[in-house]
């Protein structure tokens, strides 16, 4: 079944809390639903169109005009299983933390230093969401999706996803051309427990015994402490992504700043943080109009109440062009920014 609405508001379809408005929104529960569609409403073939998810990544600068399509699949089915692993398939409307807490009470590993990320399934392969030491692209076995220019089925492997850091083929050559009507994982039924990550280290040491709920638990309670929940505070999570940088710059920037996080990546390239950098700028917990920087994560811009699109934007590009001019770094936005 596919249901269309006409002039719809999107702000509780965005976890910034944007009062915009879509022309068109349209659910649907399955592929077939989005074909029956198209089929019996060929005009809507043309128009400008956007997938959403959780809506926990975007940021919204102005009414939507065009058709919105929100994948309500659910579901999720054991495809395979042995003593050692499992394959899950999951639909792409799914609540992400829904299925990684089916995943911990069942024993699964693999996914829950992804605890309490927001957001949807479908979206999970699409960034490449990642905390703590892990990508959900370790536990992505294939992704099913709908090509919405000759509505032909397409299975993507692992490998054809492209993935990076927060990054996959589909935010890139493949940029909305494809529905994901869902993913299969495979979990680990014996399993390492990631906790390399500082701050996960000193948390679990609290909670006790070492496995899989006591990790999720940890994650769960640094990111409460850490990041603002949206349905109380208007935020899309880390708003830029941490930046790579050459060796060269890296030196110059320890000797002067020799407290500067930096962590050695593939290629000779290392990453530091973009949440330090904007602190030791001086932006943390600071306000611009209705928008601010988190106080407790510089990495985050939240919306006070009443804040526009725009003036989160602004805020954003302050930061950037303030960043640039005091590291010589210029920061990649994390989210997605609909104009
Ligand atoms: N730091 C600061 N000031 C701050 C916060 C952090 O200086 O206000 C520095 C500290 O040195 C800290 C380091 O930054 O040790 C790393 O901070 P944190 O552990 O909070 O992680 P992050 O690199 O800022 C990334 C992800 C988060 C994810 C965390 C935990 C990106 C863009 N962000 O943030 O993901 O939860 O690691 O793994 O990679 C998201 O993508 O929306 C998101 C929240």
């Amino acid at each position: 079944m596919f249901d269309l609405s006409h002039n719809v508001s999107l702000k509780k379809y965005n976890s910034f809390g944007i009062n915009v408005n879509t022309r068109y929104f349209l659910s649907i529960q399955s592929e077939d639903d989005l074909v029956s569609f198209f089929s019996q409403n060929k005009t809507f073939l043309h128009e400008k169109r956007l997938i959403l998810g959780g809506g926990s990544n975007l940021l919204f600068l102005r009414d939507f005009q065009g058709l919105i399509v929100y994948p309500q699949i659910k579901g999720m089915k054991i495809i395979s299983e042995d003593e050692d692993s499992v394959e899950v398939e999951v639909g792409a409307g799914e609540i992400w933390d829904d299925f990684v807490s089916v995943c911990v009470e069942k024993g699964w590993g693999g996914v829950e230093n992804l605890s309490l990320i927001p957001g949807t399934v479908g979206a999970v392969p699409v960034q490449n969401i990642g905390a703590y030491g892990v990508e959900a692209e370790s536990s992505i076995l294939r992704v099913n999706a709908l090509n919405l220019q000759n509505f032909s089925r397409r299975i993507f492997t692992h490998d054809e996803c492209h993935f990076g850091y927060r990054n996959s083929c589909f935010k890139n050559q493949l940029k909305d051309m494809y529905l994901i009507s869902s993913v299969v994982f495979l979990l680990k039924k014996k399993f390492a427990l990631n906790f390399s990550y500082g701050a996960l280290q000193s948390e679990i040491g609290q909670s006790g015994e070492l496995n899989l709920k006591n990790l999720r638990l940890a994650v769960i309670s640094i990111r409460k402490s850490k990041l603002p929940d949206p349905s109380i505070i208007g935020n899309a999570g880390s708003f830029f992504k941490n930046p790579f940088i050459s060796p060269e710059i890296s030196g110059k920037l320890r000797d002067q700043y020799p407290q500067i996080p930096l962590y050695p990546c593939e290629g000779g390239v290392l990453k530091t943080s973009a949440a330090w950098l904007i602190e030791k700028a001086g932006w943390k917990g600071k306000s611009y109009k209705n928008a601010a920087v988190h106080d407790k994560q510089a990495l985050i811009i939240v919306n006070k109440g009443q804040a526009s699109g725009e003036e989160i934007l602004e805020l954003s590009e302050l930061i950037r062009r303030n960043v640039n001019a005091k590291f010589g770094i210029l920061l990649e936005p994390e989210v997605n920014i609909i104009g």
